[in-house]
């Protein structure tokens, strides 16, 4: 199973680079940090991590998607190319998978989404768990569902569990089974913490410098 950071943060990339196999990014992410030259910042992501760094077009048509999608996998074998789950979006996925191109589908909300992303060979299908959640669904059943579904049809595209809100849904997603699972520095923070570790190395410090001498 693989472990993505949602950032474009350098720095907390570097910092967790020991626990990530490698990067999810979205438009909303990459405004955040170096606008004037975010290819550049895709390559240093690149350096950073071994596996795939998932970038997304920001094109309408699928014409300038796909145009969009040739030129960002130009930019280093490790780029997925990420593309909305929409009738252009998937069209682009099936031409840039028989291309060999890895792509990423995102903003999945639905299991049928995922069958037909699946069905356009996506490397990876994105559902959304938190953005669910906000709308009064349940994010991690439609985790399970495609999962299942996957398991049963054979279905090869790797389920990417996004928007992921808390450990809890981390811990969830990982028992539906997902390939892999994109989280921001926060949430990998408080994945990795725990008050009792914390709480049990200072008694642990206490009782080594109080110990008879
Ligand atoms: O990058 C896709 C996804 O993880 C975004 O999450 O928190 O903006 O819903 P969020």
């Amino acid at each position: 199973m693989k472990i993505f950071l949602d950032t474009a943060n350098i720095d907390d990339i570097d910092y967790y680079k020991d626990f990530i196999d490698g990067v999810t990014t979205n438009p909303s992410i990459l405004s955040k940090y170096d606008v004037k030259n975010h290819k550049n910042t895709i390559l240093k992501i690149c350096r950073l991590v071994r596996s795939h760094v998932s970038v997304e077009v920001v094109s309408d048509t699928a014409e300038d998607m796909l145009k969009e999608g040739r030129e960002l996998a130009k930019l280093h074998n490790q780029i997925c190319v990420k593309l909305p789950c929409t009738y252009d979006g998937l069209r682009v996925c099936k031409i840039l998978s028989e291309e060999g191109i890895a792509t990423n589908v995102t903003l999945c909300f639905s299991a049928t989404q995922a069958v037909l992303a699946a069905k356009c060979g996506a490397t990876y299908i994105s559902p959304f768990i938190g953005r669910l959640d906000d709308v009064g669904q349940d994010g991690l059943s439609l985790i399970d569902d495609i999962c299942e579904i996957y398991r049963q049809q054979g279905f090869e595209t790797n389920v990417l569990a996004a928007s992921v809100r808390n450990s809890y849904h981390v811990t969830q997603a990982i028992m539906s089974g997902v390939d892999a699972i994109t989280m921001s520095p926060k949430i990998l923070k408080s994945c990795l913490e725990h008050n009792l570790t914390n709480v049990g190395l200072q008694l642990f410090a206490e009782d080594w410098k109080n110990r008879k001498k």
